[in-house]
């Protein structure tokens, strides 16, 4: 079969939409962890152990687990997949790791994955279960 200019047009046509629509469902799950992550997008927050509501501008995760864009030195607990994923001894319990479940775990209820409770410094955040997945694969990512 002979295929006209115009066919072999909607053809290609029709092969760059599919490949399109394929990176963009690979790419839309980090977009909505780093604009979480950055605060580009609302968190519902409070300060540990309280009601006391956070803005996002105070409960964004950039501001505490990354270095200042200054560059300024700053607490920082660095948030990747080193630093989640790799076997440590951490706040003095035995030698964890985080997965997806996990990391839920301590951005909700401040428990890391041994079972011991983070710092009050870090917020509690009240996320649907998308939105902390798609905080876990942009940070366990990085
Ligand atoms: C106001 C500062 C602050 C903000 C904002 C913040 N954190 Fe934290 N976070 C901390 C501190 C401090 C710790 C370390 C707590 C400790 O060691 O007990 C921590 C620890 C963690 C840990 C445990 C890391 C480990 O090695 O066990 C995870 C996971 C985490 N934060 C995720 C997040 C995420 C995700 C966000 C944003 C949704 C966020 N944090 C926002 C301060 C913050």
């Amino acid at each position: 079969m002979r295929l006209s200019r115009r066919s072999w047009a909607a053809v290609a046509a029709l092969a760059i939409g599919s490949v399109g629509a394929a990176s963009a469902a690979a790419f839309l799950p980090g977009v909505r962890g780093y604009a979480l992550y950055h605060g580009y997008a609302t968190l519902q927050a409070s300060v540990a152990a309280t009601e006391v509501p956070l803005p996002t501008s105070a409960s964004r995760c950039v501001n505490c687990h990354d270095a200042a864009p200054s560059g300024a030195p700053r607490r920082v607990v660095r948030l990747d997949r080193a630093s989640l994923v790799q076997p440590t001894a951490r706040r003095g319990g035995p030698v964890s790791a985080y997965d997806a479940a996990s990391f839920c775990a301590a951005v909700r209820e401040g428990l890391d994955p041994s079972f011991v409770i983070l710092d009050r410094t870090m917020p509690r955040f009240a996320l649907s279960d998308d939105d902390c997945g798609a905080l876990w694969r942009y940070v366990s990512a990085r």
